[in-house]
């Protein structure tokens, strides 16, 4: 899709659009924050280039489109090799036509392509002399930046030395990771200073800024590696010759942080096909990566290519930017929401001026607690930097604190439960109404019938309600209690459906107890802990007899999580007791209880799971499953890696034993790759486990 062009008549609008569009890339590079994000500055700047193309008598020299972007800074520091901007492509369609107008330019197909993200921070130069970072320094206009090295040893990724003595120069993007930005502004804040509105902004900003009272980690990705005059003529020729994909290799090897180590590395790819493939697999990567990335960038692969392609003043011939939609808007804070969930958990939501953000129109962001608004310093009225990427919940980064008026109005906490007037529990970071999971009772209930965990069917959110208004009901377990006469006398419930509702609560005492376990609703547990905890300890006596340290024994439990477990476990044992008199299931089937003194258990009195074609393995599943595991959920695949005797892992490390590779598999494949892991085909891992697919 490209960017629609904001519509130019005359030229006085033409005027003040230049104007407009040089004071907002100006604080872009400088970090200050704009009054328009990206996507109003992209059409902004299409609207000109395309008024231009009909005026080309009337340009004026400092429109955006005729120089280098980021010519905003007057730096003093000489480029040895002119810093180039990029050429944007919005489209599968765009992108083709590019590279078939690079293939006629240089005479020949390009050999090869490399494929890596496009890393939302600035670019910088870092100059190393005999291996020794001396310099560095900011894009600027291109051809001099601004001397910030000044921030050497607060950027990671950017070592202070490198591996070899080398004089080299590496350049690639400074940025903060989402954790570093929170905790930049965080720091911010507290020593008086106002909120940066986004991560890229925070890194100009804190690049730039001298003498600070405290320091503000960053994070660097090389993407180019040159020579200096002073690097020795063979190393210098050798540079020049190597493939853009080897120079990443030799930055690494060198100690640079390369995007080599995140879940989007750069590839390489033969055919334009598999560069687009690439570009689709990165774009689905975006919303959970750590960072933020505004595109794609592909280059031709190899230094020939690359040199026969030239470069233009502005942006070289063989690289081009895939830029993909915007995630970030500016929009106004109106009101806080406090809404309770199913354990009682009182949560704050952000309504926002509706505003559309990559084809969706948001009005919700979330916000974690009531520190988390405080410590953002949030108020209500405030324009507001909103980031939303895929189906992950929009979120706001930061008050865009420039614009502020000074009428913003604080927000205002809950003295009292929203939902049912009880006090609140605020002795935890999460508040919490007093009445527990009884205050939300129907969204409690709806979660325990849900489909991952005690999967009633006909036991619906409408039919809870009328359960919970009727008091047939007042917690989970007087679902079992349900008679036929007291579901018949509820509206619209006929003969059959009462006695398929009855079958169904039923059939749920049948749930394995990792389900029940789930369905309880501890709060620090979803569906996969609720299974991990189940399995380690095979029964529900075991469990409640736990203490933080034998709970600490589960994977993924931590001594943070261990003692809240422990705890709400505890505030659930009547809850617990009646279920199991009710008859529902307290046992993990396929794992042997620990017996006194027995020899099923571990040293820790746990529970082993028996046998399997997997045990003693850890498995990660990684890229698309197909054939018999095609319909199956992540979360299904983990339960079934359990169910065989092994133990499922997300992410690849020297402990895992099988790495299970499906289509589209990227960065785990690779570490797979590089430990030497055992790697197998979703049809490989069916036929190993086809005993336990039902
Ligand atoms: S290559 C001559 N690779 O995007 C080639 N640039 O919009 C120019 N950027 O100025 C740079 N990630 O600041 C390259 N993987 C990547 C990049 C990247 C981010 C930035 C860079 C550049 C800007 C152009």
């Amino acid at each position: 899709m490209t960017t629609p062009a904001a519509v130019i008549t005359d030229s006085a609008a033409y005027a003040q659009a230049v104007e407009d569009a040089v004071k907002a890339s100006a604080a872009y590079y400088t970090g200050g924050t704009s009054v328009l994000d990206d996507d109003a500055y992209d059409r902004l700047v299409h609207g000109i280039a395309a008024w231009e193309a009909d005026h080309p008598d009337q340009v004026l020299p400092d429109s955006p489109t005729g120089k280098v972007a980021g010519g905003a800074v007057e730096g003093d520091v000489p480029h040895t090799v002119a810093m180039l901007s990029l050429d944007n492509v919005f489209s599968a369609e765009e992108f083709t036509a590019w590279t078939a107008s690079l293939a006629r330019r240089i005479g020949r197909e390009v050999e090869r392509f490399s494929v890596e993200p496009k890393l939302d921070g600035l670019a910088v130069a870092a100059r190393y002399t005999g291996g020794r970072l001396r310099q560095l320094i900011t894009r600027g206009d291109g051809t001099a930046g601004e001397d910030v090295s000044h921030a050497i040893g607060t950027i990671e990724g950017l070592p202070d030395e490198l591996a070899e003595p080398v004089t080299v120069e590496v350049r690639g993007e400074v940025l903060m990771t989402t954790a570093q930005f929170e905790h930049g502004n965080e720091v911010r804040t507290a020593h008086g200073g106002q909120p940066f509105a986004n991560p890229r902004g925070a890194a100009a900003g804190t690049l730039r800024a001298k003498e600070r009272a405290y320091t503000v980690p960053m994070t660097f990705f090389g993407y180019g590696l040159l020579p200096l005059p002073g690097t020795a003529t063979d190393l210098g020729v050798r540079l020049g010759e190597l493939a853009h994909s080897d120079l990443m290799v030799q930055a690494a090897a060198y100690g640079i942080n390369t995007t080599a180590g995140t879940a989007v590395p750069g590839i390489t790819a033969d055919t334009v096909e598999q560069a687009l493939a690439r570009v689709e697999e990165i774009a689905a990567a975006r919303a959970e990566l750590p960072f933020g990335i505004d595109g794609i960038v592909i280059k031709a692969d190899l230094a020939a290519d690359q040199q026969q392609a030239g470069s233009g003043s502005r942006a070289p011939r063989w690289a081009i930017a895939y830029k993909l939609p915007a995630v970030e808007k500016i929009t106004r804070l109106l009101a806080v929401e406090w809404n309770v969930g199913r354990t009682g958990i009182i949560a704050p939501r952000a309504v926002l001026e509706p505003v559309e953000i990559d084809g969706a129109t948001i009005t919700y962001a979330t916000l974690h607690n009531p520190a988390d608004i405080t410590r953002r310093d949030l108020r209500l009225g405030d324009h507001v930097m909103v980031h939303r990427a895929g189906d992950v919940i929009p979120r706001i980064e930061a008050p865009v604190a420039h614009l502020r008026t000074g009428d913003e109005q604080p927000v205002a906490f809950p003295e009292v439960c929203p939902r049912c007037g009880s006090g609140i529990d605020t002795s935890e970071q999460r508040w919490r109404c007093e009445q527990g999971r009884s205050c939300h009772l129907v969204a409690a209930l709806s979660y325990a019938a849900g489909r991952d965990q005690l999967d009633i069917e006909g036991l619906g959110h409408t039919r809870i309600v009328q359960l919970v208004d009727a008091g047939l009901v007042a917690d989970l377990a007087g679902l079992f209690a349900l008679t036929r006469e007291q579901l018949l006398g509820l509206e619209r419930m006929g003969e059959t459906s009462a006695d398929n509702l009855l079958a169904a609560i039923a059939a749920a005492k049948a749930q394995p107890l990792s389900r029940v376990l789930c369905a309880l609703g501890v709060r620090g547990t979803g569906r996969s802990m609720s299974r991990r905890i189940a399995r380690h300890f095979a029964t529900m006596d075991n469990i409640r007899a736990a203490d933080a340290a034998a709970m600490q024994q589960v994977e993924g439990i931590g001594t943070e999580k261990a003692p809240s477990i422990v705890a709400e476990l505890a505030e659930l044992a009547p809850l617990i007791d009646k279920l199991a008199t009710a008859g529902v299931t307290m046992t993990e089937p396929g794992v042997t209880p620990p017996t006194s003194g027995g020899d099923t258990g571990d040293a820790d009195g746990n529970a082993e799971p028996v046998g399997g074609p997997l045990a003693g393995m850890t498995v990660v599943v990684t890229g698309a499953m197909t054939g018999p595991l095609e319909d199956l959920s992540r979360n299904q695949m983990n339960d079934l890696i359990e169910r065989a005797g092994g133990r499922s892992s997300s992410s690849v490390s020297k402990k895992t034993t099988l790495v299970v590779a499906g289509e589209g598999a990227g960065s785990k494949r690779a570490k797979a790759e590089d430990l030497g892991i055992r790697l197998a085909t979703p049809d490989e891992f069916a036929a190993l486990v086809a005993d336990y697919l039902n």
